[in-house]
């Protein structure tokens, strides 16, 4: 039975193509939400042609259960629920349950899965070791990728993909073990001693303990920044089949092992273009420094010979307001007002920039308006965070999302290895010349 026959959802119509004379009908295939697709897998085998989409802007990957985004409308789902309705009153282990097994969690469930999650959260210890490798200043991202894909050489006991029970182990060690890893990067980065997880606490206390108590005294969390660090996992967690989780689920298609996968979703997601924009907003943010200097830069993000863009700015999909933007920017506010920077310079310059590109014909006719990294660089450095380590918080919270989609990807009975085709516009054949008779 061929792929096209069996996989995804039933054809609901057919699409007719006619290439070179040749004519071949399409299957349509219909989800619960969101475009119907045009089924393409027998098309090369039909019309001996390929589809051309660099950037898959019109190509849907995969077919998944776990994630929708409505980019007209700013809409997100996981699993279904509302974004807003999730980050409002929900807990991030709530939701990272929700991705991984498609439904909220009984009390019950919730509290066997914290349990687990907490009782993982340590790493072995001669891991520590691996961190003195690495000078004192390097980029914590740099740290993250090298650490979580050293995790295949700790657990070779949760490697095997084949094996259910050995993918729910590397799942729950992987969620449980990012915090403390990511905590390491930077208390190794700033010459302080690691601090150990507390099993007392819950997920996003534990990671603040972790990056901000030293032995010298006693550190008590504040509970509203451990509900916002909660919420900011929470809008960061899953996101469809962005560029890091495609390069997670291509990366498990060939059968690597989950650390592999999620250590090059780390890399993919390091890049300004995509998880690295939260650092890279509030760089922008700062180098604009006040009110008056931003006509000057929306200037120059206008500007096709300048490769300046705003970041913080626009994304592939939304083409409305981003629904973790608003969010981000209402627990800016209240972490800003928590550590008494309510008047913080930078969220005005924020602000007024928003205001302003809003209402600018550029930004309204492109459909750019702030994505998530425009308020979370703000956020991140009023919780005590140096910029370098937003980057690594985003990976903190996709981590979910990464293993979610993963899993989904691993127990398709259809899955097969990712391996995409190319337009080739190089050289025709042609016949070596010894290099004594190259002119
Ligand atoms: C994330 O995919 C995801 O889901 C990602 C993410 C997730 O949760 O995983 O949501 C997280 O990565 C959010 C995006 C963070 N990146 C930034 O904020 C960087 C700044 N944004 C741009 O680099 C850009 O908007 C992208 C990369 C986000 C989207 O790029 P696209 O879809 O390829 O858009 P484009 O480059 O085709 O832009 C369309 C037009 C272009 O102008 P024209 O060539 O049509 O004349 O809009 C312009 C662009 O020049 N444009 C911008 C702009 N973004 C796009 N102009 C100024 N400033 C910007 N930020």
């Amino acid at each position: 039975m061929s792929v096209a026959e069996t996989y995804a959802a039933p054809p609901v119509s057919e699409a007719a193509l006619t290439a070179d004379g040749e004519q071949c009908q399409l299957p349509i295939r219909k989800g619960t939400l969101g475009p119907d697709v045009i089924d393409i897998t027998s098309l090369y085998s039909k019309t001996n042609h390929f589809t051309f989409d660099p950037g898959f802007t019109s190509t849907a990957s995969c077919e998944s259960k776990i994630t929708f985004i409505d980019g007209d409308e700013g809409v997100l789902l996981y699993r279904g629920y509302p974004i807003d309705e999730l980050a409002e009153t929900g807990k991030f282990l709530e939701s990272a349950y929700l991705l991984l097994n498609g439904e909220l969690p009984t009390q019950d469930q919730f509290d066997d899965f914290s349990t687990r999650i907490a009782y993982h959260t340590m790493v072995h210890e001669q891991m520590s070791q691996f961190y003195k490798g690495f000078r004192r200043d390097a980029h914590p991202m740099a740290v993250m990728v090298g650490v979580v894909g050293a995790l295949s050489a700790f657990y070779h006991d949760s490697t095997d993909i084949r094996d259910p029970e050995q993918r729910e182990m590397a799942s729950i060690r992987m969620i449980a073990k990012m915090p403390t890893i990511a905590a390491m990067a930077h208390k190794y980065s700033i010459g302080q001693p690691f601090v150990y997880p507390q099993n007392h606490l819950d997920y996003s206390a534990n990671f603040l303990n972790m990056c901000f108590a030293v032995p010298c005294e006693p550190y008590k969390v504040d509970p509203v920044l451990s509900r916002a660090m909660d919420r900011i996992f929470i809008l960061h967690a899953d996101h469809e089949q962005n560029a890091s989780t495609s390069t997670v689920r291509l990366a498990g298609s060939s059968g690597a092992n989950p650390f592999a996968c999620i250590s090059a979703g780390i890399a993919c997601l390091w890049g300004p273009a995509h998880g690295g924009a939260n650092e890279a907003a509030l760089t922008m943010l700062q180098q604009i420094g006040t009110v008056e200097r931003i006509p000057e830069f929306i200037a120059r993000a206008k500007d096709k010979n300048d490769p300046f863009r705003l970041m913080g700015f626009g994304h592939r999909v939304y083409k409305n307001y981003d629904p973790r933007a608003k969010i981000m920017q209402k627990t800016c506010h209240e972490v800003l007002e928590a550590v008494g920077h309510g008047d913080d310079p930078t969220l005005k310059v924020a602000l007024e920039l928003e205001h302003i590109a809003l209402n600018d014909d550029y930004f309204i006719e492109k459909k750019l308006y702030p994505n998530i990294d425009f308020y979370s660089g703000i956020t991140l450095r009023a919780l005590g965070f140096p910029t370098e380590m937003f980057t690594v918080l985003f990976a903190i919270a996709r981590t979910v999302g990464w293993i979610a989609q993963w899993k989904e990807m691993i127990e398709d009975p259809y899955q097969r290895i990712g391996r995409p085709r190319q337009l080739y516009t190089g050289a025709k054949q042609r016949s070596y010349v010894p290099i004594s008779e190259r002119v």
